[in-house]
């Protein structure tokens, strides 16, 4: 048993896709879920900036002692620093290692829809051609997706518009799957599935992340019983996240939104 919290994070909402599976396979478990959102969006940032940004936010979850930290982020998890698995002393699960075991062996045409920092880099190449080699693994950066979801602005004519703009094009591809590879995407799930052909599978890897933490606390009798969980925000935008998340999570109670600054 380990009482101390399970540390998840996102550059905002997306990562609540995540939280929601999480809890509902571990309802006793006590999660910190951190929405970075005053470096949203993460997906247009550098490398640089990237490094400073997760650095604070693993130095958080290193000062608040969580037992496990679930990385809800495709761009974060593109880092180097995540893919040590482990700061100090904490082990570290990302969301790319969840979509990439989601792969079916048989897939040939792969279609990976994500942020341009995540299209850019080389992980989801490489970790996919480890275990389907033969692959042809088709990038599309999405940067209108994640703004246009924080803001919550848009109609459905609308959203349905920037989705076609992006993805339309993949309508005559032989495409077998396509790859959720940013959490802000399922989100727009039944827009992005009217957009691409019905026969493409769509792999949303929540589940397989969510599934990924219980196994690893599961293995190592790390598990706790208890029902409270909390939400950060690392910016000013507590009223409107409070608002926007507890839709998300339709299901869930959560004590507060605590306010955080964690720069340095
Ligand atoms: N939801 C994140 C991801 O999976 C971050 C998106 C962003 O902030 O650009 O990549």
């Amino acid at each position: 048993m380990n009482d101390s919290p399970i540390g998840v994070f996102d550059s905002g909402l997306g990562g609540l896709t995540v939280l929601n599976e999480l809890v509902k396979i571990l309802p006793e478990e006590n999660f910190i879920y951190l929405a970075d959102l005053k470096y949203s969006p993460y997906g247009d940032k550098s490398e640089i900036e990237l490094e400073y940004i997760i650095k604070r936010v693993l130095r958080y979850f290193v000062e608040k002692k969580v037992k496990l930290i679930v990385v809800a982020c495709n761009t974060a998890s593109t880092m180097d620093l995540i893919k040590k698995n482990q700061v100090e002393d904490i082990p570290i699960i990302n969301v790319i290692d969840a979509a990439v075991d989601l792969v079916d062996e048989k897939v040939e045409n792969l279609l990976l829809l994500a942020t341009k920092k995540t299209t850019e880099s080389k992980t989801y190449d490489e970790k996919i051609k480890v275990k389907n080699p033969g692959i042809n693994l088709i990038k599309q950066a999405c940067p209108s997706f994640v703004p246009a979801i924080e803001s919550g602005k848009l109609n459905d004519e609308e959203i349905q518009n920037l989705v076609d703009q992006d993805l339309k094009r993949y309508r005559d591809n032989k495409l077998d799957a396509a790859i959720l590879g940013c959490t802000h995407y399922p989100l727009w799930y039944d827009f992005i599935r009217k957009s691409l052909n019905k026969e493409v599978k769509i792999y949303d890897p929540a589940q397989s992340l969510a599934q990924k933490a219980k196994n690893f606390l599961e293995e190592r009798n790390m598990l706790r019983r208890g029902d409270s969980y909390k939400l950060a925000v690392s910016a000013d935008y507590c009223g409107e996240f409070n608002k926007k998340s507890r839709k998300i999570l339709k299901n869930y109670k959560f004590d507060k939104i605590e306010e955080i600054n964690i720069d340095f």
